[in-house]
């Protein structure tokens, strides 16, 4: 196995006004994230809403750099002490979000949308050009006649196949898919994911894929990094994660997914409560207001990611075996 991402305590600090008199506030959106992306997987990152998975995504693409930590991108380092030469990742890193809609310029046509990143970042002719944009379109199961088409004359899941062009033109070795399907209809989500798994074997890419819902992550990912509140607090393979997860939160994200096996009764965790402001986490584990597992230890220290078997997981509850069986 070979890391072609590596985070070490990664963390994104936002300083926020709240009102135009106030001192600004700090908001930690991503805290002191570790982990690793392996050449040619899958890894999925799920959480509620807030949670910092688009910001991880910014800082992965290098459009945001961390305010702390280490961030490593194939063999170049991205951000900490001694940083390398990030002119070298721009094209191994490409996005694609979720907003087919939003992401393209309506005043461009397709074919000028899907070269803009070759006209910035190499000296290829119009003619050169041209030609790889038209291949990619083809790999993305598009036609050479849409190179001339404008994005409304596109469907959601056309539009999000010349996203995915875009992103691929430059060649690249990682793409962060950030809820790539989320915005389509579930038909059209299956066709998507399947041309991102044919595209992933045929161009041999690390895909990381975020999602909050958890049925499609089953089916496309190699390993899952669940996060709460900013922290990964679990990180387990894709069949750990769905036969025996740990985090109490892993389990109620889990409980609140519809059943893609409804024989089998698992205990269940309600989601109680709102999720806390960012603005002010609760104290220990930012979990603990929400888990019914939760004792004066978890209310004070704050659990960092331990190994349990081949999985990764935050808890004090896992940690000191009072945690029952899934
Ligand atoms: N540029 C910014 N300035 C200030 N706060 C930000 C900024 N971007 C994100 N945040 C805040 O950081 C936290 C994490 O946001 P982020 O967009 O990463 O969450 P997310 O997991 O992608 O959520 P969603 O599922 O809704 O897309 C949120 O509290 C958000 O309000
Ligand atoms: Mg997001």
């Amino acid at each position: 196995m070979n890391a072609i991402v590596t985070a070490r305590n990664v963390s994104q600090v936002y300083e926020v006004r709240r009102g135009l008199f106030q001192k600004p506030l700090d908001l930690k959106a991503v805290k002191d994230a570790s982990f690793v992306v392996e050449q040619g997987e899958t890894l999925a990152i799920v959480g509620e809403s807030g949670c910092g998975k688009s910001t991880l995504a910014r800082m992965l693409t290098m459009i945001e750099t961390p305010s702390q930590g280490e961030l490593d991108v194939d063999g170049v380092r991205v951000s900490g002490d001694h940083p390398g030469d990030i002119r070298k990742l721009r094209s191994t890193v490409q996005i694609v979000f979720q907003n087919p809609y939003g992401a393209l310029n309506p005043r461009q046509k397709v074919g000028a949308i899907i070269e803009e990143p070759l006209k910035i970042n190499t000296g290829l002719s119009r003619a050169e050009r041209r030609r790889k944009a038209e291949t990619a379109l083809a790999k993305v199961g598009l036609r050479p006649e849409h190179y001339d088409r404008y994005p409304h004359m596109f469907s959601g899941g056309q539009r999000q196949r010349v996203a995915i062009a875009r992103a691929i033109i430059l060649e690249p070795k990682i793409l962060v898919l950030d809820e790539p399907v989320s915005a389509l209809d579930v038909s059209i989500q299956a066709q998507i994911l399947n041309l991102l798994a044919d595209l992933q074997e045929r161009l041999n890419l690390t895909y990381i894929f975020i999602s909050h819902d958890l049925s499609v992550v089953r089916h496309v990912a190699d390993r899952v990094m669940v996060m709460y509140l900013g922290r990964p607090v679990e990180i387990a393979s894709v069949d750990a994660l769905y036969t025996n997860p740990l985090h109490p939160y892993t389990r109620a994200l889990l409980s609140a997914t519809p059943a893609t096996d409804p024989g089998k009764k698992t205990q269940r965790i309600r989601l109680t409560g709102e999720l806390p402001s960012p603005f002010d986490p609760p104290p220990g584990c930012a979990f603990h207001p929400r888990c019914p597992y939760a004792n004066d230890r978890c209310r004070s220290e704050l659990p960092i990611l331990v190994e349990h078997g081949p999985t990764k997981v935050a808890c004090f509850a896992v940690e000191e075996g009072r945690l029952p069986p899934a």
